[in-house]
């Protein structure tokens, strides 16, 4: 379906034309009055410049050639030159009748569907979970789920980190604490244990005490270096180990990921793109693009238009070892080989942009991506918490997700629980669908790119721009739909919604309405706040009409189908933007 405001533009464009001013003159946009009109028309002040003439005359010329249209109900022009607009009732109804017969609800797939790489997620292995990687995770998801409705191809990839110092740390560290098992004997040339000789625990135990450690004592973590290297070398030992602490660590992160309602089509990790770096660096060599600077080999990416510095991008360092530069180059190529994509997002702290920058020019420049493929960083702001310093818990340390998510359900099963009756395991289940709305919600609602304050209270209240709110409001309306089908009947299978009753009937529709315009927007920004922002205004206007509509009792038969059917609509649009932001509603809270 056209978006409305496309219909509009192309109504008043013609008159504009008509009337014998340029075409470009008649754009519309919505009212920023919406107490006097929906739609509004400045051109007539624009184009007096250039007819010499008073706008409202321009103003008036138009008008004349749009009343009779079907389109407008009120179409008026107001000095000094303004076109207010009002579409018709008949207009509207019949293009929400149009939406609600489209399983897409009228908003077509993109004409030019592509191949698409989202990087995010990207925990580290071994590493708790904390909100860090929360943000990642929740934007990353809602992301993917836009592109992929919209009609593209998109695959989205953990890429976990499993290929630094960390490793080394865990290693050395174990090795202290088990210095007899097999691992590190060099001697044994049998097969290792298929059993992991630790617990997930007990893995997320040692790496923070062996990274604490290792800042105080030099010579253990020269250790830990060593003992990376080896790992990296292929130490068969070594490798034994790496292998049960991926294989815990990857358990433990899908159950994490699964209660985030976040899923992956690749658990790619970076260790996965290592075979690829000798080649990488011998064509980066041979073909001139690499050169060494103070021992190390480097590709120059800065740019004469650039007004910060931006450093040349490593490869490789004066000890020949690689970085997280080169792990992310050799994905490239990997990426490109495996899947070859149109484009690739990272979802990623937008602490990281500048090393971005370098790397994606890097990887034009030296044609590890062919010309055309779409790189885009879409770096995020940090969690604060009320202080406005980074989320931490209460004794200062960093926040593990699993015990942000539990503390968040535990604050809504008691919002559950003290209104009523209901089973404890009901309520747990809702406090569940509902605490991830607030996190998720809460995180999404706000432009990507800003940071924003985690709080609590206003996050899971069921009042305000919140996810708890919005799922509220399909709750009511699976509510009323119910008691329609308790008390009346079936639910009216293809009724055509009537031309709005009252006010707040007609507001609800002219938000139903912005359906396509708003995912295409979404779409195109990587913006699911603008979603959000979609179902918050819907649910006003939901709520406004609900109070003023007494549908259950309503002894017009033809009216009462009328407001179902609407209600229904605004349900299915409400749920199919709510999972495109990873969420799904209960059915009672
Ligand atoms: N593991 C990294 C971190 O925790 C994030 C990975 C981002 N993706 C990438 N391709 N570099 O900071």
């Amino acid at each position: 379906m056209k978006k409305i405001i496309d219909l509009l533009n192309a109504e008043v464009k013609d008159a504009f034309e008509k009337a014998g001013y340029d075409k470009e003159y008649g754009s519309v946009t919505i009212s920023n009055r919406p107490d006097l009109c929906q739609y509004q028309c400045n051109g007539a002040l624009a184009a007096a410049k250039k007819f010499k003439k008073a706008p409202i005359m321009i103003a008036n010329d138009v008008v004349a050639l749009l009343e009779k249209s079907r389109t407008f109900g009120e179409i008026t022009a107001i000095m000094p030159g303004f076109i207010n607009i009002k579409v018709s009732d008949a207009f509207l109804a019949s293009y929400v009748n149009e939406m609600n017969q489209d399983e897409r609800f009228g908003c077509e797939k993109t004409e030019n569907p592509k191949k698409v790489i989202i990087d995010y997620g990207g925990a580290n292995v071994a590493k708790p979970l904390h909100v860090g990687h929360l943000r990642s995770a929740i934007i990353g998801e809602s992301i993917k789920r836009i592109g992929k409705f919209m009609g593209n191809d998109v695959i989205g990839d953990v890429h976990l980190g499993d290929w630094g110092l960390q490793m080394g740390l865990i290693i050395t560290e174990f090795r202290k604490r088990n210095p007899d098992l097999v691992y590190f004997d060099d001697a044994y040339t049998g097969k290792y244990p298929e059993e992991p000789p630790f617990t997930i625990s007990e893995l997320e135990e040692i790496y923070p005490f062996a990274n604490a450690y290792s800042k105080e004592h030099p010579e253990y973590k020269e250790e830990a270096m060593k003992a990376t290297n080896l790992l990296q070398n292929g130490h068969r030992g070594y490798m034994a180990l790496w292998n049960h602490i991926l294989n815990v660590s990857i358990t433990d992160l899908k159950k994490n990921y699964d209660n985030l309602n976040v899923s992956f089509e690749l658990w790619k990790k970076e260790s996965d793109a290592q075979p690829y770096i000798p080649d990488m660096v011998e064509y980066l060599k041979e073909n001139g693009y690499a050169h060494i600077s103070e021992g190390a080999l480097v590709v120059d990416v800065k740019e004469e238009t650039d007004t910060k510095e931006v450093p040349p991008c490593m490869i490789l360092k004066s000890d020949g070892s690689s970085l997280y530069n080169t792990t992310d180059l050799a994905t490239m190529v990997e990426r490109r080989k495996l899947f070859n994509p149109d484009a690739i997002i990272y979802v990623v702290d937008k602490r990281q942009e500048l090393y971005f920058t370098q790397v994606f020019r890097c990887a034009k420049k030296t044609k590890i991506l062919e010309e055309d493929t779409q790189l885009t960083f879409l770096g995020f702001g940090t969690m604060n918490g009320k202080d406005g310093k980074p989320f931490k818990t209460r004794d200062g340390g960093v926040m593990r997700l699993e015990n942000l998510i539990k503390e968040i359900n535990e604050a809504v099963y008691e919002k559950v629980m003290s209104n009523r009756e209901i089973s404890e395991e009901e309520a747990r289940n809702i406090a569940k669908a509902v605490g991830l709305a607030a996190i998720k919600y809460g995180d999404l609602s706000n432009q990507a790119s800003k940071d924003y304050v985690f709080d609590l209270d206003r996050f899971t209240s069921f009042e305000g721009n919140t996810g708890p709110y919005i799922l509220y409001t399909i709750v009511r309306i699976k509510s009323i739909l119910g008691k329609y089908q308790n008390e009346i009947g079936q639910l009216p299978q293809g009724a055509k919604m009537k031309t709005a009753f009252n006010d707040s009937e007609r507001d609800l529709m002219l938000e139903l309405v912005k359906f396509n315009e708003v995912m295409y927007n979404a779409y195109q920004e990587n913006a699911p706040h603008k979603i959000c922002q979609y179902v918050y205004e819907i649910s006003n206007a939901f709520s406004k009409f609900y109070h003023e509509t007494k549908i259950i009792s309503e002894e017009n038969k033809e009216q009462q189908d009328s407001w179902i059917t609407l209600i229904s609509l605004t349900a299915g649009i409400l749920n199919q933007c709510m999972d495109l932001l990873g969420l799904e509603a209960p059915d009672r809270m």
